[in-house]
C-alpha cells in the first residue's frame, strides 16, 4: 500500500538514492508507457517549489514519453529489484516489452506510471526544460568524459507534486 507523505518526511538520502540506488524514470499511460534507469539527477528547491530535476539522452526511448506527457514519475527501490533496474538501464523500450521482462506491476495514476514495488515514488509535473550546452560547461573534463559521442542531455525539472511511501 502507498501513502501519500510530505517530501520533507523521506528520510532517504537521495544523493546516495539516486547515483548509487539508482531510480527510474517513467511516463505514458496505459495504452503506451516507457521506464529507464537514471543515476544522474537531484532533488532540490527552485522557483519556490520542490523540484526534481532529470537528465535524459537524445536516444533514449523514454525520452519521448516524458517530452509528450506533462508528468513524470522517479520510483525507487530496494536491492531486491536492482536486475529489474539494470535491465531497464541496459535494455532499450523499443525491443523489450519492459514490465513484462522485469515482473514490475506498473500502476496508472496521476498522469503518469510508477511501479507497485517501489519503495518511493516522486510524481513530477514538468515546470521547465533544458539542454546540456556544450558552451555552457566550464569544466572540459565534463564533456570529454560524458559526452565523446555529443549526446548532450535533455534537462526536466518537475515540480513533486506528490510523494508515495510504500508501508
Ligand atoms: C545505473 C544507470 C544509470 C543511468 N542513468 C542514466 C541517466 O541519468 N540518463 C540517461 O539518459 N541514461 C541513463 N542510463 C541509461 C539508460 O537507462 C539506458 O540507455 C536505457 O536502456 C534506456 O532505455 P529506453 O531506450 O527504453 O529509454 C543509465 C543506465 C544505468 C545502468
Amino acid at each position: 500500500m502507498f501513502i501519500e507523505i510530505d517530501i520533507r518526511d523521506v528520510k532517504k538520502n537521495m544523493l546516495k538514492a539516486i547515483s548509487d540506488e539508482w531510480m527510474l524514470i517513467s511516463a505514458g499511460n496505459e495504452q503506451s508507457s516507457n521506464m529507464m534507469t537514471a543515476s544522474w539527477g537531484l532533488t532540490g528547491e527552485l522557483w519556490f517549489r520542490d523540484v526534481a530535476v532529470c537528465f535524459i539522452r537524445p536516444q533514449r526511448y523514454t525520452l519521448k514519453f516524458v517530452e509528450e506527457n506533462e508528468t513524470f514519475a522517479l520510483s525507487f527501490f530496494g536491492t531486491e529489484q536492482k536486475q529489474a533496474l539494470s535491465f531497464c538501464g541496459s535494455k532499450s523500450g523499443r525491443e523489450y516489452d519492459k514490465i513484462k521482462e522485469t515482473g514490475l506491476t506498473p500502476v496508472y495514476s496521476d498522469g503518469t506510471v510508477y511501479y507497485e514495488q517501489a519503495k518511493l515514488v516522486l510524481i513530477c509535473k514538468k515546470i521547465a526544460l533544458g539542454n546540456v550546452k556544450p558552451e555552457q560547461i566550464l569544466d572540459e573534463t565534463v564533456i570529454t568524459r560524458c559526452y565523446p559521442e555529443k549526446d548532450f542531455h535533455k534537462i526536466f525539472v518537475g515540480e513533486i507534486v506528490k510523494v508515495l511511501e510504500r508501508r
